[in-house]
C-alpha cells in the first residue's frame, strides 16, 4: 500500500495528479511548473501546445509593431516641428504669411512635447522678438529694456538666408570683448541650426554649407568702417547701435548693403538700449518719426520700423525675477531706460540745466564795441568746430553768435574759412586753439596752429582741463539773479546747441562728459570759456591787445 493511501490527510494532488506530502497538514510549496506542463493541471496534445506557442509569438510581435508605430508617429511629429522651425529661421514661412506662426509644439500631448522640444533649435519669444524676426522693412531697430532678447534675435535673424550661397552677413558691436559674448552664443546656436557650418576664429567668420557667410566685426572708432571698404553684405546688424556716437558708421555700411542673389532681400538691423553716446541720433532716426511698430519711410527712402522691447517679453530672464530686481536697483534714469525701455528720459545728459527758453536767443547785431573771442577744436576725419563769442558790456553775458562745424578741412582751408566768416567782425577775433594743434610730434610741415597763425589769426593755446572746463560751463549756464544766464547762444548755432543738450556724462567719471559723444562744438566752447573772457575798460583792453602776442611755444600760460 502506498503511503498516501495510508495517510490520505497528509497528501494532496498536484496539477499533474500526483500525490504530494503535506507537512503538518499544510500543502508543500509548489516549486514551479514541471516541464511541458501548461499549468492547467493536464497535458495538452502537442498540436494544441504548438498552437498556443504560435499565438503567443503573434501577440508579442503585434505588441512590438504597435510600439514601433507609436514611435514612428512621434518621430514624424518631431520631424514636422523641426521643419517648421527651419522654415521660420529661413524666413520662408514669414514670407508666405507675412508673419511667423508659432510652432505646434504647444498643441502636442505632454509626453510628445518633450520629444518635440528637444528638436527645436530656436523658438522666438512671442511678441517683439517674433515681430523683429518677421519684419519686412529694410531697416529695423529693436530697442528698449535690457534683457528683452534683442541680441539673441540679432544672432538668429541673419540665418534667414543662410541656405543661400550668396548670403553675406555682418554682425557688429563697438568693441571686441562685447563681441565675444555674441560669438559664444553663435557657437551654441549655429551648428544646431545648420549642421556642418564652420567657424574660423581668426577671421571671426562662419561658413555655412550653402556657401553663405556670417562675419563678426567691431567698430571702436569711425575709421574702423574702412575695413569693410569694397565689401558687399546682404545683411548688416548693429548690436547696441547707441554705442556708436554718430551715424557715420551706419551710413557708411548702408552703402555696402547689396546682393547679387534676387532671392535674398537685403536688411539692416539694429538693437539698442535707450541712452548711450549715440542715443540722440538713434532716437531721431527710429523713434521720433513714427509710433512704435509702425512702418515708415525715412528721409533716405528706406522703409523703417522701431520695435520696442520689454524685459517681460523674454521668459528666459523675466521668469527668474532676479534680473528685474537688479535693474530695479539702478539709479532712476538708468532704471527707466533699462527696465522700462524709456527713450524719453534725459539720456544721462551732462547739462540738464540747459533750457531752450533761457539759453537760446534770436540773433541780433552785436554792438561794434563788444569784445569778441573764438574757441577752435580742430579735426579732419571728425568735425572742426569754431565758436565765436561776444561779451555783453552791460552784464558780462557771453553771447555765442556764430559757429563753424565741418569735417574734412585742412589747416589752410580752416584758416581761409574762418577769415571769410570773420569778414563782418570789426577786426580779426582773437582765439584759443586745441593744444594738440601745436604739437610737433611726428610732424614735418607746419602744425595746424602755425598754419592758422601764419594766415593772420591771433591764437593761443587752450586750457584743456576737462573737469574745470565742464564746471565753468555749468557756471555759465546758471541763471543769475537778473534772470539771465552768463551764456546765451544764437539759434543759428544748431551744432553747439545739440551737443549741449545731448552730451552725456561719462559713466565712469561723472565729473566729465562722455568723450565718445560728438563734442567738437562743446570742446570749442569749453576752450573759449576757459580763456576767461571778460570785459576790461577800453584802455586796459587796448593795452592788452598790444601785449597779446601770437602764441610762442615757450609760453605755457593760459587766460588773459
Ligand atoms: N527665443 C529665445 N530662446 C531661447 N533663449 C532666449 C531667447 N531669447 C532670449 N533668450 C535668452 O535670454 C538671454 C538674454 O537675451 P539677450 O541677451 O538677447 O537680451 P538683450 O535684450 O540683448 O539684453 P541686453 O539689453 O542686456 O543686451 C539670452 O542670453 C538667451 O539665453
Ligand atoms: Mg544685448
Amino acid at each position: 500500500m502506498n503511503d498516501w493511501e495510508e495517510n490520505p490527510d497528509a497528501y494532496m494532488r498536484n496539477d499533474n495528479g500526483d500525490f504530494i506530502l503535506k507537512k503538518d497538514g499544510t500543502p508543500r510549496k509548489k516549486t514551479g511548473r514541471p516541464k511541458g506542463s501548461t499549468g492547467r493541471g493536464y497535458n495538452y496534445h502537442s498540436k494544441t501546445k504548438a498552437q498556443i506557442d504560435a499565438r503567443k509569438v503573434v501577440r508579442k510581435k503585434e505588441k512590438r509593431l504597435a510600439q514601433a508605430r507609436t514611435k514612428l508617429e512621434n518621430y514624424k511629429r518631431s520631424l514636422d516641428t523641426s521643419k517648421n522651425t527651419l522654415n521660420k529661421i529661413e524666413g520662408t514661412e514669414a514670407k508666405a504669411e507675412g508673419k511667423i506662426t508659432t510652432t505646434k509644439v504647444d498643441d502636442l500631448p505632454k509626453a510628445l512635447r518633450t520629444v518635440a522640444e528637444e528638436n527645436v533649435i530656436f523658438r522666438p519669444n512671442e511678441g517683439p522678438q517674433t515681430d523683429f524676426l518677421a519684419a519686412s522693412e529694410t531697416d529695423v531697430l529693436y530697442g528698449g529694456a535690457a534683457g528683452g532678447g534683442k541680441s539673441y534675435a540679432m544672432l538668429v535673424d541673419p540665418l534667414r538666408f543662410a541656405h543661400r550661397g550668396a548670403h553675406r552677413a555682418l554682425i557688429l558691436r563697438r568693441s571686441m570683448p562685447e563681441l565675444r559674448e555674441l560669438i559664444d552664443k553663435s557657437r551654441e546656436l549655429y551648428p544646431k541650426a545648420f549642421p556642418g557650418c564652420k567657424y574660423k576664429e581668426v577671421e571671426k567668420l562662419w561658413n555655412f554649407p550653402s556657401g553663405a557667410k556670417i562675419e563678426f566685426g567691431f567698430l571702436e572708432r569711425d575709421a574702423d568702417v574702412y575695413r569693410y571698404q569694397g565689401q558687399a553684405y546682404s545683411w548688416i546688424g548693429f548690436d547696441e547701435i547707441t554705442h556708436q556716437a554718430t551715424e557715420f558708421s551706419w551710413n557708411y555700411l548702408a552703402s555696402r548693403l547689396r546682393t547679387t542673389d534676387p532671392e535674398i532681400i537685403p536688411y539692416m538691423r539694429c538693437t539698442a538700449n535707450p541712452g548711450g553716446v549715440g542715443a540722440h541720433w538713434v532716437k531721431k532716426r527710429y523713434i521720433d518719426p513714427s509710433p512704435p511698430n509702425e512702418s515708415f519711410k525715412g528721409s533716405d527712402g528706406l522703409s523703417r520700423k522701431f520695435i520696442p522691447a520689454r524685459l517681460d517679453d523674454n521668459p528666459y530672464l523675466a521668469n527668474d525675477g532676479r534680473y528685474e530686481q537688479m535693474l530695479k536697483a539702478l539709479p532712476p534714469t538708468q532704471r527707466r531706460q533699462l527696465l522700462e525701455g524709456d527713450w524719453e528720459v534725459a539720456e544721462g545728459a551732462a547739462f540738464t540745466e540747459f533750457d531752450r527758453n533761457i539759453h537760446i536767443i534770436d540773433p541780433f547785431e552785436i554792438p561794434i564795441h563788444w569784445d569778441r573771442i573764438k574757441g577752435i577744436d580742430y579735426g579732419y576725419a571728425s568735425e572742426s568746430a569754431c565758436v565765436w563769442g561776444a561779451i555783453d558790456r552791460d552784464d558780462n553775458t557771453l553771447i555765442i553768435y556764430r559757429e563753424l562745424y565741418r569735417k574734412g578741412l585742412l589747416a589752410t582751408d580752416l584758416a581761409q574759412l574762418i577769415a571769410e566768416m570773420e569778414l563782418n567782425d570789426p577786426m580779426s577775433v582773437p582765439g584759443v586753439l586745441d593744444t594738440a594743434c601745436w604739437n610737433r610730434t611726428g610732424q614735418t610741415g607746419p602744425t595746424v596752429g602755425e598754419t592758422l597763425v601764419k594766415a593772420g589769426h591771433k591764437l593761443r593755446r587752450a586750457d584743456k582741463n576737462r573737469v574745470a572746463g565742464k564746471i565753468q560751463i555749468h557756471e555759465y549756464l546758471k541763471v543769475q539773479q537778473s534772470g539771465r544766464p552768463k551764456l546765451q547762444i544764437f539759434n543759428t548755432c544748431p551744432n553747439l546747441i545739440r551737443e549741449l543738450q545731448s552730451i552725456p556724462l561719462d559713466k565712469s567719471n561723472p565729473e566729465d562728459v562722455d568723450t565718445h559723444a560728438p563734442d567738437h562744438a562743446y570742446d570749442a566752447l569749453r576752450y573759449l570759456i576757459m580763456s576767461r573772457p571778460r570785459i576790461d575798460d577800453t584802455f586796459t583792453r587796448m593795452r592788452q591787445l598790444h601785449r597779446e602776442t601770437i602764441y610762442q611755444p615757450s609760453d605755457g600760460t593760459f587766460g588773459y
